[in-house]
């Protein structure tokens, strides 16, 4: 049994990354790690040229490895973060590229399935989009689309870019601002870690947890 976890956060040992490990981790099963930046993946084409092969005719980047992997992998966990409240091109990318796997067969169906999301908007911020909410559902849509069986989310409070910037105090474009207010700033709203929130971190063992479970009912 082997689960295959893809994050698409660009950020080497970003929340979403550390995050998608423990839930790896948790399931305690042979897992993969695969950091999409590190490939080459660009969106599908929508030529059908897969339908009678599965196999994508885009042979110039790294689309068919990656979707060779999601086929031979018994489970799937799906991590991304979330620029403009949706979820980020490399992760999209990276699902629209496992369509070779649908046709006929429907090779990840009954496939169990996570989401992990690492956004900057809280939750409780209902003046501004909800961008964990969007990208959760864009992942788990995904799964309910190919028959998976999507067994959770984890939603991790990430960090808006201008934390580390250097002009979040006084960008009139500041996300700081913009999220916790005017009188918000870099010091007062501090960086955010995985490792901090325990309701994430417990959602993500739990999330690999029932991958496992879910695993050993299908055996
Ligand atoms: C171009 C860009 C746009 C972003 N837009 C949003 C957004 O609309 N909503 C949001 O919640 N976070 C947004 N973010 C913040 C990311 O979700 C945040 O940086 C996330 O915590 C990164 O995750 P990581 O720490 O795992 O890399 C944006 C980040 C970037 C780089």
């Amino acid at each position: 049994m082997k689960v295959m976890g893809v994050s698409g956060s660009p950020i080497y040992d970003s929340n979403t990354d550390r995050a998608l490990k423990v839930a790896l981790e948790a399931t305690g099963l042979e897992t993969e790690f695969i950091k999409l930046v590190e490939y080459k993946i660009t969106p599908c084409r929508a030529c059908i040229g897969c339908v009678d092969t599965n196999t994508c005719v885009n042979t110039n980047d790294d689309g068919i490895f990656l979707a060779k992997k999601a086929k031979e992998a018994d489970a799937l966990i799906i991590a991304c973060y979330t620029p403009y409240s949706s979820i980020d091109s490399l992760t999209k990318a990276f699902i629209e590229r496992l369509y070779p796997l649908r046709h006929k067969h429907g090779f990840m169906a009954g496939k169990p399935g996570g989401a992990i999301v690492t956004c900057a908007i809280p939750a409780a911020n209902k003046a501004l989009p909800p961008a964990g909410d969007m990208a959760i559902n864009a992942i788990m849509f995904y799964m309910m689309e190919e028959g998976m069986n999507f067994v959770g989310a984890v939603k991790i409070l990430g960090n808006v870019p201008c934390i580390k910037c250097g002009y979040g105090n006084e960008c009139k474009t500041s996300g700081i601002k913009m999220i916790y207010g005017n009188e918000a700033t870099v010091q007062s709203v501090g960086v955010n870690k995985f490792e901090e929130q325990l309701d994430a971190f417990d959602a993500a063992r739990e999330l690999g947890k029932r991958i496992a479970g879910a695993l050993k009912v299908k055996i």
